[in-house]
């Protein structure tokens, strides 16, 4: 038995059988990623895309509304929905129209385009923060909000919560070890990471303590911890964080990159948070690269002076950030895609899915609890939801979940990645939802007992 539930005996029994399947359905799709490797480590475009599944990546054909197929032909309910970044689903008509009528008349120029100001003041309107600016990633969006925080504090040092992750520039991939902080991965200089502190999330005595010495610029977290499974915060940790944060002098950035999906203000919106700086990225542009970070007009003063040369002022830039492309995209997202009804029904989806998988796990004998994060759910295998990230790690069983999303892409669903849970769109139906419900129904009928 695993301390899930599940029994190891099974587990091993049916991840040969499905492995063997996998490679089944996709004879296409196998001799495609076989002969990628000649041009291409891993053979993909980018590493990740492989090293984020324990199966190998499937090669897509197409996507519409909330589902794609491969190139063989297998067609998948997305649950991963591209790590949130597709919330807003394939092939959204007005979307096409406008991206296809902006590429024609120019995708880029170094230069504003109106789309700009609207995407702005929709953003404005949505986090209650008047400045924006724009990059292509939120990976790079959360490296100037930094270098902001720095210059408007004169101060160095970033505190961040165990479990996080807001991307892969250097010091952003800092983590807690036994000696301290150190950077995950290879090819990070060791020292990269030495302006970071990391504390267990909703700890605010740690928190005190990290920035007792008046060093720390800002405080970077997300408003709920959501690439260690879920970690909801605890009654009274926004507010003392806030306090905590403005005693010290720093300023608080939240990254809302994956909490975007959750209402037309994210979570800052839903749980009336106050940043100073907000960051966002992924399903804000429907698709189409973009990273943003809003401000307090105080803050984005240091970015609004006309008088520095270009190497005086903060350190920002990046030749295709804010194109015109992007700016189009996210203004018709903002506009009309991403209306206050599409957030709503995700989020009814998402809870009919969490109490799917609480009523599936119960009927298998499992005392698992399924995460609630509106259009959000993922999984805890144990009865009790975790605190922090060492609790998330602890009741979360890789394997069999690794497992669980092989058995479901080899029936048409594709899961989440195990770092985070499934998570529904704005495409998506009761019975996209009904089922995932029904092949997890079925996988744990083979594993479980
Ligand atoms: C909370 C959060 N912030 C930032 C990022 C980085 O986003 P990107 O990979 O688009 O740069 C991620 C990516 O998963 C994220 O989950």
């Amino acid at each position: 038995m695993t301390p899930t539930g599940v029994s190891r005996r099974r587990v091993d029994e049916v991840l040969a059988r499905e492995t063997g399947r996998f490679a089944e359905l996709r004879p296409r799709g196998t001799r495609l990623l076989h002969d990628a490797r000649r041009s291409m480590p891993l053979g993909v475009p980018m590493n990740w895309m492989s090293s984020a599944y324990e199966h190998p990546p499937v090669f897509v054909d197409a996507g519409s509304g909330a589902s794609f197929t491969d190139v063989d032909g297998n067609s998948y309910v997305d649950f991963n929905l591209a790590d949130t970044s597709m919330f807003t689903g394939y092939g959204v008509p007005r979307l096409v129209r406008v991206a296809a009528e902006r590429v024609a008349a120019g995708s880029q120029f170094l230069l504003p385009t109106e789309d700009a100001i609207e995407v702005s003041e929709q953003l404005a309107g949505r986090f209650g923060l008047p400045k924006w600016q724009y990059t292509s990633s939120a990976t790079q969006a959360n490296s100037e909000a930094i270098r902001v925080a720095r210059t408007v504090t004169g101060r160095n040092d970033v505190v961040m919560f165990d479990g996080k992750y807001h991307g892969h520039a250097d010091e952003l991939l800092a983590e807690a070890g036994g000696d301290g902080v150190k950077p995950l991965g290879r090819g990070v200089p060791r020292d990269a990471t030495r302006h970071v502190r990391i504390v267990p999330y909703n700890d605010l005595e740690a928190l005190e303590r990290a920035l007792a010495d008046g060093e720390v610029a800002c405080v970077l977290a997300e408003a709920a911890i959501t690439n260690c499974g879920v970690v909801m915060p605890a009654d009274g940790f926004h507010t003392g964080l806030r306090e905590l944060v403005s005693e010290a002098g720093s300023l608080l950035v939240l990254d809302e990159t994956h909490t975007l999906v959750a209402g037309p203000g994210g979570l800052t919106g839903r749980w009336g948070l106050d940043p100073d700086v907000l960051v966002a990225g992924k399903s804000a542009s429907g698709g189409i690269p973009l990273g943003c970070y809003g401000m307090k007009d105080e803050v984005a003063a240091v970015l609004d002076d006309p008088s520095l040369a270009w190497d005086q002022g903060v350190a920002t830039g990046g030749t295709l950030f804010g194109n015109a492309l992007s700016m189009a995209a996210a203004r018709v997202t903002l506009a009309e895609v991403l209306t206050d009804d599409a957030y709503e029904s995700a989020a009814a989806l998402g809870a009919r899915l969490a109490d799917g998988i609480e009523s599936a796990a119960r009927a298998h004998g499992l005392e698992w609890r399924a995460h609630r994060l509106f259009n959000r759910s993922g999984y805890t295998h144990a009865p009790e939801l975790p605190g922090n990230a060492e609790e998330a790690r602890a009741t979360f069983d890789t394997d069999v979940y690794n497992l669980q999303r092989l058995y479901m892409a080899n029936r048409g669903v594709w899961d989440a990645m195990d770092s985070a849970g499934p998570a529904c769109g704005i495409q998506h139906s009761d019975a996209d939802v009904d089922r995932y419900l029904e092949v997890l129904d079925a996988f744990l009928a083979e594993v479980a007992g």
